[in-house]
């Protein structure tokens, strides 16, 4: 048998950081992911960071590329009814701003760093388990690429693996309830090779449904589209998703630059919460615990949150035997968790339509859209909330 400190089960932002976030404090782990380096690293995801979520990379080396690299913005775009208003968060929040640098790019960093400290951390392997979680040894086990099967005895166990991974379905029958809402449409994401046709993200309401234009660089735009929920990608020819972002952006004296479509992909959207985040030695972070629609930008934010606040418990606990911080540690999540939930599902009905909305259900959605581009205190409760309303509670200690 094995033995390490903290065993993490998924290489995304999530498991990864947290390795990194122990190993800065001495405290040792065993990560497993059962993709490739490279499939980690080119997977198409989330890209804006809160102002928190930056200066905590910062804090901890991973800043030099983000702030090279990422776009700041200090504000976005809503846009209905044939107007465009903007909103100036840095104004509205007293200084705040959001950086756009890609989910891929975090992972790289990451992966790297991780690497060159000769951490242990193995890709490709299968059958992952976690089990013996009522001692106080859990036990994760994995094969590697090799045919080898490991079993490794930890003082904690992470489950970072992802909405679908193993570790939340090891937590004991009855523990987990669950709050969940599904949306009847999903996101049919582009990555474009083409200049972005607007300096901040636009986020637009349409008749027709929504469509959100950001970015990753100065030569390359991400744009998304609402699209029915069981929407077949092979029914959306790139002709056919151009024609529909231009529909959707149109406004007198402004273009959207088109160009060759490297990537598309549909996302289905849900909110998803399950708690408690943890059982004895096992803890929950991420997607694995929790799922926002994209449209308040939250998903890779909580994520990163979670992990910040799961590695001082763990360095609490582990590093200087106080367990008060670990005990916590759920409760403390999901009320960042919940006010993250609201906002996505508020932005969401705010901006998608729906299946059968009659005009009372329009009237509403326009109403509160000319609210929070007219109303300073309406405004601000957006700003604060994009911008990361419990930002101050990430940190390194
Ligand atoms: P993940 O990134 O999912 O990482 C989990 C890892 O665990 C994966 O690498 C997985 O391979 C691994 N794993 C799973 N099971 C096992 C196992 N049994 N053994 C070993 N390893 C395992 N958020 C936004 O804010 N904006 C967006 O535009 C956006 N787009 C998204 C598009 C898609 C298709 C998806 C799925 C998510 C998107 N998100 C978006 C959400 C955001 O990317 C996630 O919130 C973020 O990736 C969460 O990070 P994580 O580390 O918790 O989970
Ligand atoms: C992205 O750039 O991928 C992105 C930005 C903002 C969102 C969702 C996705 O709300």
């Amino acid at each position: 048998m094995e033995r390490t400190q903290v065993g993490i089960v998924g290489a995304g932002p999530a498991g990864l950081l947290l390795s990194h976030l122990l190993a800065l404090r001495g405290i040792e782990s065993v990560l497993v992911e059962n993709r490739s380096r490279e499939y980690c690293e080119a997977r198409q995801r989330a890209g804006l960071l809160e102002q928190g979520t930056v200066n905590l990379l910062r804090a901890v080396g991973l800043g030099t590329r983000m702030d090279a690299e990422g776009l700041r913005h200090g504000g976005i775009y809503l846009q209905f009814a044939g107007e465009r208003h903007h909103l100036d968060f840095t104004e509205l929040t007293g200084g705040r701003s959001v950086t756009i640098w890609a989910q891929t790019e975090i992972v790289k960093d990451l992966i790297k760093s991780r690497l060159a400290a000769a951490a242990n951390i193995n890709f490709e392997v299968s059958d992952t388990q976690v089990t013996d979680l009522d001692s106080d040894r859990p036990v994760l086990s994995y094969t590697d690429r090799n045919g080898g099967r490991h079993e490794v005895s930890c003082d904690v166990i992470a489950g970072c693996d992802g909405f679908h991974g193993i570790c939340r379905a090891s937590m004991p029958p009855g523990l987990l309830s669950v709050a969940e809402r599904g949306y009847p449409y999903s996101w049919l994401g582009i990555l474009a090779s083409v200049e972005p046709s607007t300096d901040e993200l636009i986020y637009s309401r349409h008749e027709d449904g929504f469509a959100l234009h950001s970015m990753r660089g100065p030569r390359v735009s991400r744009l998304y589209l609402q699209v029915p929920a069981e929407e077949n990608i092979a029914d959306w020819s790139d002709d056919r998703i151009w024609a529909g972002l231009q529909r959707r952006f149109a406004l007198p004296g402004w273009d959207l630059k088109e160009g060759p479509i490297a990537e598309k992909a549909i996302s289905p959207m849900r909110s998803f919460v399950a708690s408690p985040m943890r059982y004895r030695r096992l803890f929950l972070a991420g997607d694995a615990a929790h799922i926002v629609p994209p449209t308040g930008a939250k998903g890779l934010n909580l994520a990163i949150a979670d992990v910040s606040v799961l590695a001082r418990a763990l360095i609490a606990w582990l590093g200087h035997g106080n367990r008060g911080q670990a005990d916590a540690y759920s409760d403390t999540c999901l009320r960042r968790i919940w006010r993250a939930t609201h906002f996505s599902w508020w932005m969401t009905s705010m901006l998608h339509t729906e299946p059968g909305n009659d005009r009372f259900a329009a009237e509403l959605q326009l109403s509160q859209l000319r609210y929070v581009t007219s109303s300073r205190a309406a405004a601000t409760t957006l700003a604060e909330n994009y911008t990361g309303y419990f930002q101050d509670e990430l940190g390194v200690e």
